[in-house]
C-alpha cells in the first residue's frame, strides 16, 4: 500500500512526481524516493520519513528531467529507511523500479541472483525485480521483454513501474493481482502513471485503468497495452468527474476534519439521482443491474469488507433483513476467503470498500466468484478493482477521501445500503407502497440531520479535553447502533492511539463490566430506537459501578441527561438511519481528542489509506 507516480512529457518530471506523491502520501508515508533521467543518466534521491524530508533533500541536491518515477512507502520488508526506500537501482545503474505489493518468493530469487554475483543494497523484496530485469537486458532482450520475463518469475500481487536509461523514450508499468491499482493519465504529448487518481487529476481527467496481468508501455505520445503473455489489449479511456480541488484541504487543518464537515453534502450526493419521487417514490440503482427476477431468486446475501467498511456492513445486515426479508451474513473479508464459505449462484456476495483496492476484500471477491456467487460492490473510488470486477455496483459518490480514518465513506454506504434494502424489498414485493414512501421520506431528511450534528461540534469540543488523557475507553451499542460502538471505538483507536473497545451492550454483564471503574470512560450510544429501553438499563448498570458515562442521546431525552455524566445530543432520527447521526459526533470526538494530543490525524502511525497487501 504504497503510492507510485510516473511521468513522461515536456514538464519538469521532478515537480510533477513530487506533486503526485504528495497527493498519494495517505497510501504510505514512512519513506519516499524519486528517480529522473537527467542527461541520459538515472539520478535518484531517497529519504526516510515523510515526503517533506525528500523535498528538502532535493532542494539541497536538485535533479531534473522530462521522464521519471517516484514512490511513497508503507514498509513491508526492510525497515523504513533511505536505503530501503524506492526506487531501487540495478547494478549498472541503467534500470530503476518502484513497486507496490509483496514479492512473496523474494528470498529464493535473492539467493539465485546472489549466486549470480548480484550484490543487494537493501533489505527489501522489491530489489530482486530490478536485478531480474537487468539479467534479461544484459542477455540482449529489450526493456519490455526483459520486464515480461522478470514478472513471470514473481509470486504475489504487484503494481510496478520501470524506467531505463537505455530506452529513454518510454516508461513500462504492469499490474498483477490486487496490489493497488495502476491508472494511466493521458495528456497532450505526455503520460502520467499513478496508483490512484488524486495524483494526476490536476493534469488530466482522461484515464485508463490497467487490469490485472496487463503491461503498458507509455511513450510521450502513445500508449500500448498488452497482456502479460503479449496479446494486444483494446483499452477503454474514461473521463473522471472528480475535480482536483475536492482533493484539497481548503480552510481545514486536516482532511479528516474537512471530510467530517462535508457529510451533509456527501450524503446529498450519494442520494442524488437515486430516488424517483415522481414515479411513486422508487429507488434507482442502475449500475447494480438488478432485475425483479433475480431479486426474487436471491437466497442470501453475504457482505464482505474490512475495518470501517465492515461496520457499515453490519448496519446493512439489519436494514436488508428488516426491509427485504433476505438473510444476510456479514464476514470480515480476510476470514471469508479462507473459511470455505457456502455460496451458490443464487447467493449475492456484496463487497464494501472505500478504496476498492483492499487486497483482503478483492481476494474474498475472487473466492466468491470462484464459487459461482453474484458479485456486487459498494465503492467510492471510481474505476477501482472492486468496482470493475463486480457484476453490479453502487458508487458512494462522496468524492475523494484522503484522511486515513474513514468518515464520509462510512456514512455514505449506510445510506447506500438503506436504498439497496428498499430496492430489493420493492422488487421482491416485501415492501408495500405506504411503507416504501415513508422510508423514502425519512431518507430525504438525512442530509439536513447530518448537517445539524456537524453544527454541534462545540459540544464535542467541551467533552474532548476530558478524555484526551485517558488510556482506555469503552463504546457500547445495541441493535442497529451496535456497529456504531465498533466504529466509534475504531476512530478513536486509529487517530488518538487510545485503547478503545466497541462492545455489544448486552454482553457487558458477561465479562467487560469488570473493567468499569471511575477511570474507565464509557461512551453509550442510546438514541430513541427499538433498543432504547435496554440501553438505558445499560447506563444504569455502568453508573452503579461508578463508571463515567458519555451518552449519545436524542434531543430532549431528560431521562438520560439525569444519569449520564456527559450527553452528546443528536437530532431525533428515524431509527433505521440513526447510525448516521450517532456516528458523526463520535467522529468529531475522536478527531478533537487526536488534535488536542497533537497527533498526525490524517496520517496516523502504522496505517495507510488502502491496504493493498494481505
Ligand atoms: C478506516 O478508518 C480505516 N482506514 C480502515 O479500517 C478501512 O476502513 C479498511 O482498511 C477498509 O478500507 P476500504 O474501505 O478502502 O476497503
Amino acid at each position: 500500500m504504497c503510492g507510485i507516480v510516473g511521468y513522461i512529457g515536456s514538464l519538469d518530471a521532478t515537480q510533477v512526481i513530487l506533486n503526485g506523491l504528495k497527493r498519494l502520501e495517505y497510501r504510505g508515508y514512512d519513506s519516499a524516493g524519486i528517480a529522473v533521467l537527467q542527461n541520459e543518466e538515472i539520478e535518484i534521491r531517497r529519504e526516510a520519513g515523510k515526503l517533506i524530508n525528500l523535498q528538502r533533500l532535493i532542494e539541497i541536491n536538485p535533479l531534473s528531467g522530462r521522464i521519471g518515477i517516484g514512490h511513497t512507502r508503507w514498509a513491508t520488508h526492510g525497515e523504513p529507511s533511505a536505503r530501503n526506500a524506492h526506487p531501487h537501482l540495478s547494478a549498472t545503474g541503467d534500470v530503476v523500479v518502484v513497486h507496490n505489493g509483496i514479492v512473496e518468493n523474494f528470498l529464493e530469487l535473492r539467493e539465485e541472483l546472489s549466486a549470480e554475483g548480484v550484490v543487494f543494497r537493501s533489505d527489501t523484496d522489491t530489489e530482486v525485480i530490478v536485478h531480474l530485469v537487468e539479467r534479461y537486458l544484459s542477455s540482449g532482450t529489450d526493456l519490455v521483454e526483459a520486464t515480461r520475463k522478470a514478472l513471470s518469475l514473481l509470486k504475489g500481487a504487484h503494481g510496478i513501474v520501470i524506467l531505463s536509461s537505455r530506452e529513454p523514450d518510454k516508461i513500462v508499468t504492469a499490474r498483477i493481482g490486487n496490489a493497488g491499482g495502476v491508472v494511466i493519465g493521458i495528456g497532450d504529448e505526455e503520460m502520467y502513471l499513478a496508483s490512484d487518481l488524486p495524483a494526476i487529476l490536476e493534469y488530466t481527467q482522461r484515464v485508463v485503468f490497467l487490469e490485472s496481468r496487463q503491461m503498458a508501455v507509455a511513450y510521450q505520445d502513445k500508449l500500448d497495452i498488452k497482456t502479460l503473455d503479449g496479446k494486444p489489449v483494446i483499452f477503454e479511456e474514461h473521463q473522471v468527474t472528480w475535480d482536483p480541488i475536492s482533493a484539497e484541504k481548503g480552510e481545514y487543518r486536516h482532511f479528516m476534519e474537512k471530510e467530517i464537515h462535508e457529510q451533509a453534502r456527501s450524503l446529498t450526493d450519494t442520494i442524488a439521482g437515486r430516488v424517483d419521487i415522481e414515479d411513486g417514490h422508487r429507488v434507482r440503482l442502475p449500475e447494480l443491474n438488478l432485475t425483479r427476477e433475480f431479486a426474487k431468486r436471491i437466497d442470501k446475501i453475504i457482505i464482505i469488507a474490512c475495518g470501517t467498511a465492515a461496520h457499515a456492513g453490519m448496519v446493512g445486515k439489519i436494514l436488508i433483513e428488516r426491509i427485504s426479508r433476505i438473510p444476510v451474513e456479514v464476514d470480515i473479508a480476510s476470514e471469508f476467503r479462507y473459511r470455505d464459505p457456502i455460496v451458490d449462484q443464487d447467493s449475492v456476495v456484496l463487497a464494501i470498500s472505500q478504496s476498492g483496492e483492499t487486497a483482503d476484500t478483492l481476494a474474498a471477491m475472487e473466492e466468491a466468484r470462484r464459487k459461482g456467487a453474484t458479485l456486487w460492490s459498494i465503492v467510492n473510488v471510481i474505476g477501482s478493482q472492486a468496482m470493475r470486477s463486480a457484476d453490479g455496483y453502487i458508487s458512494m459518490q462522496c468524492g475523494p477521501e484522503i484522511g486515513v480514518a474513514s468518515t464520509k465513506a462510512y456514512t455514505a454506504p449506510l445510506v447506500d445500503l438503506y436504498m439497496l434494502a428498499i430496492l430489493i424489498g420493492d422488487l421482491r414485493g416485501t415492501l408495500n407502497d405506504r411503507a416504501r414512501e415513508q422510508l423514502i421520506a425519512d431518507l430525504r431528511l438525512i442530509p439536513d440531520l447530518a448537517g445539524r450534528c456537524i453544527e454541534r461540534e462545540d459540544g464535542i469540543k467541551k467533552i474532548a479535553p476530558k478524555l484526551m488523557n485517558t488510556n482506555h475507553c469503552l463504546f457500547l451499542g445495541r441493535g442497529i447502533n451496535m456497529p456504531t460502538a465498533y466504529e466509534g471505538a475504531l476512530k478513536l483507536k486509529e487517530i488518538s492511539y487510545i485503547h478503545a473497545e466497541g462492545y455489544p451492550a448486552g454482553e457487558m454483564k458477561h465479562g467487560p463490566i469488570a473493567l468499569i471503574d471511575e477511570a474507565m470512560p464509557i461512551v453509550v450510544i442510546a438514541p430513541k430506537d427499538p433498543w432504547y429501553e435496554k440501553m438505558f438499563s445499560q447506563i444504569e448498570q455502568a453508573k452503579a459501578r461508578d463508571g463515567s458515562v458519555i451518552a449519545v442521546a436524542s434531543d430532549g431525552d431528560e431521562l438520560i441527561s439525569n444519569v449520564a455524566d456527559h450527553v452528546i445530543w443528536v437530532p431525533e432520527t428515524p431509527w433505521m438511519l440513526s447510525p448516521v447521526t450517532t456516528i458523526i459526533p463520535l467522529q468529531m470526538l475522536a478527531y478533537n481528542i487526536a488534535a488536542l494530543r497533537g497527533l498526525d490525524v490524517d496520517q496516523p502511525r502504522n496505517l495507510a489509506k488502502s491496504v493493498t497487501v494481505e
